[in-house]
Parts: structure tokens; sequence; C-alpha cells
């Protein structure tokens, strides 16, 4: 035995040397338990750029316990004990060995904590495409614990790269400022067409690494904010954000995870497919709820080329759904397919709506031997 040990000792502090290299999952220390050594803090504020273990820092940092009151605020920490925040014009950073021209989901959790509007400006570095950074606005409650999930796509453009999460803001309130968790990294594959479906990733089982306790989704910010999209084959366009949902914590129709369409009229997802003009293609999806209260009328509108439908579906909040299907013909030899919610639906206090999952599209060759359903 004895004679491991110093093996293990010196692989342990050849690891630590090194950068990490990403697998699907929480970086290194990215829920913060690791903490900064007592010297490095000034009260809840860190001192010092590697204070905190695997990360580098700059501006107000605070290094924020679970239980910790803020004015009359009881901060709650989502995993684990504690997370951090950013204050004015602070950043979080972190080195990532990745696999170079690869397309990358970062998921963390974020909770603003005073009333003003929040922003936080995601990037990596380096990058080839100028102004390629996600300004993700935090002023938006999407979940009713304070905290939400957000993902945000890049393109890995060097074999090391570093993830860099800041909060551009300068408040006169210099403890504002939101609160960051669980920060996760995941290698987005990248879906095919087949000859079965010429919709890619129609069933949405990839996408930005969901926390397996994380009950509250993660929200995939919309084309604006995110080039690169966090759902691959997709685009989330207009201003809102989608969620996207796994089976472990909300029901889905198909397979673990299906995209819930969250902000009415103001979110749609659309994927454009190739498609032969003049041909006749046969769309079919379900439409649900997610098992979270979410009740009323969820109606999905669909379109594709220059046909459209509505999907009505009256959700008892406890989860269900329906198959519905759209026939149109060609117009282009691109054409546009896009799903978005009729309403604006709440519920206890969050916004929610229908999900849609198992997006199929075949081209119809003798369009009258097809069965609808
Ligand atoms: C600690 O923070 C207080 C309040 O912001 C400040 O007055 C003090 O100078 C700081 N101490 C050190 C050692 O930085
Ligand atoms: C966001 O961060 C990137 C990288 O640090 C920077 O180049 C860019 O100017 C920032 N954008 C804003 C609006 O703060
Ligand atoms: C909805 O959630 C409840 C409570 O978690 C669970 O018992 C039930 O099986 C779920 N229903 C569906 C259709 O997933």
């Amino acid at each position: 035995m004895y004679k491991v040990a110093p093996v293990l000792l010196l692989l342990l502090f050849t690891a630590s040397q090194v950068t990490y290299s990403a697998t699907d999952g929480l970086l290194p220390n990215g829920n913060f338990e690791l903490g900064p050594n007592p010297k490095s803090m000034n009260g809840t504020q860190v001192k010092g750029k590697y204070a905190i273990p695997k990360w580098e820092i700059s501006g107000l940092v605070e290094y924020i316990k679970s239980g910790q009151t803020q004015g009359d605020m009881l901060l709650v920490v989502p995993e684990g004990a504690f997370a951090v925040r950013l204050g004015n014009d602070a950043s979080i950073k972190q080195e990532v060995e990745v696999a170079k021209g690869k397309t990358y989901a970062i998921t963390f959790n974020v909770a603003r904590t005073c009333a003003q509007e929040e922003k936080l400006n995601v990037s990596v570095s380096p990058n080839s495409e100028p102004n390629d950074y996600g300004i993700l606005p935090v002023q938006t409650t999407y979940s009713s614990n304070g905290w939400d999930l957000y993902s945000w796509a890049f393109q890995a453009d060097a074999p090391k790269i570093s993830i860099s999460i800041h909060n551009p803001g300068v408040e006169e309130d210099p403890a504002c400022g939101p609160l960051i968790d669980s920060v996760a990294l995941k290698l987005l594959s990248n879906p095919q067409r087949t000859r079965n479906n010429l919709m890619k990733n129609g069933d949405f089982e990839e996408g930005p690494y969901i926390l397996p306790n994380a009950a509250t989704g993660v929200l995939i910010p919309p084309h604006v904010e995110d080039d690169h999209s966090a759902l691959p084959g997709w685009i989330v366009e207009s201003l809102k954000a989608v969620k996207y949902i796994d089976r472990d914590h909300f029901s889905v129709p198909g397979g673990k995870r299906a995209v819930e369409l969250l902000a009415g009229k103001e979110s749609a997802l659309a994927q454009v497919v190739r498609t032969i003009p003049g041909r006749t293609y046969f769309l079919s999806f379900n439409i649900g709820d997610a098992n979270n209260s979410c009740v009323g009328s969820l109606g999905v509108e669909v379109y594709a080329g220059k046909d459209q439908a509505k999907i009505p579906y009256l959700s008892k909040g406890k989860g269900g759904f329906v198959p519905a299907n759209l026939r149109f013909k060609a117009v282009s030899d691109h054409t546009r397919v896009m799903f978005l919610s009729t309403f604006y639906t709440m519920t206890s206090g969050s916004l929610c709506g229908p999900v849609i999952d198992d997006v199929r599209l075949v081209s119809v060759r003798n369009p009258r031997r097809v069965l609808m359903n």
C-alpha cells in the first residue's frame, strides 16, 4: 500500500497543474463548493485573482453561503452550500481543454438579487468571430424559486479556451448583481437528418446539459443572444427564451427531453429544411404539457411554407400530450418550419406553456396514400 501512495500523490499533484479537459457535466469546482482561504476574504468579498480554486476572478466577487441574508432577503443556493455573486464589473473565468471546431453549450444557474435589470455577458476566448458573446438579460424570472438555468453555445476555436461570465453592470449598491452557481459544459453532437425524418434533432434529445438535481429546466436564449444554438438544428427566434426540459423532472411526450414554449408569441422555435418545390410534405409532432401545473388553453401554431395550423391543447397541468400534424406543399427549396405558443400562460408567478416533441417531417411521394395520423 505505502508504495502506491506517493504515486497517487504525484498523480493528484500533476492533475492539479493541468488544464481541465472537458467532459459533460460541472466544471471543476463549477458549484463553488471549494471556497477561498479565509485570509483571502474580507467579509464576503473575495480578495485575490486565484482565491477561488479553479477559477480566476476580477472585480467585486462575493462568496455566498446558503442561508446568508441580504437586507431582509434570505439567499438560497441551488446546489451545495455556496455560490458566488458577481458585483459591479465582476467576472469569473475558467480555462478548459476542448476539441477544436466542436460546438459546446455552457449551462449555469443564475439568481437575480436586486430589483434592477441585470445582465450577464458570457464569452469564450480565443474566439475568431467578432462580437461573439451573449448578453443574457436576467430580468425575467422564469422559475418560482428565483434561480434559473441558462445555456449558451459556442464553437471552440482553439484546443484550450477560457469561459468567462461577466456582470458588465455598475449599480449604486455594490451588493447588487446576480448570484451564479453550477457552471457546467457539454459537447453538442450534430444530429443529422435521415430518410425517415428530414428534421434535425426533431426529438430534442440533443441539447444543453441539464443538471441532475435541477427541477427548473434549462433556458435556451434566442438567436439574437446566441447564434450557435444550444439546441442543435433549431433556432430560437424572437426575443424570449424557450425551456429545455427532461423526463426526470417533467412530463415529456417521447424520449428523455422536450421543449416548453414559454413566452407566447414572443418566441418561436424554427428550423429551415431543404425541400423540393411542388412536393407535398407531412409534418407530425406531439404537443402536451410538462406536468408543471400549467393549466388552461395551451395552443400551438405551426407554420410551414404557406401553410399553417393551430392546434388546441387543453391542459390540466398534469402531463399528457396529443399527436398533431400539418400537411403542406413546398413552395421553395428551403422551407421554414416554425412553432409558437398562441397564448402567454403563467403558473405560480412563472411563465409556462405547451411542450412540443417528436417533430418528424417526411416527403410524401403519393399524397393520397398517406393516412392522416
Ligand atoms: C474590508 O472591507 C471594508 C468594507 O468594505 C473596508 O473598509 C476595509 O478597508 C476592507 N479591509 C481590507 C483589509 O481590505
Ligand atoms: C462582452 O464580453 C466580451 C469579451 O470579454 C467583450 O469583448 C464585449 O465587449 C463584452 N460586451 C459587452 C456589451 O459588455
Ligand atoms: C405528474 O407528476 C406527478 C407528481 O410528481 C406524478 O405522480 C405523475 O405520475 C406525473 N404524471 C405524468 C403524466 O407524468
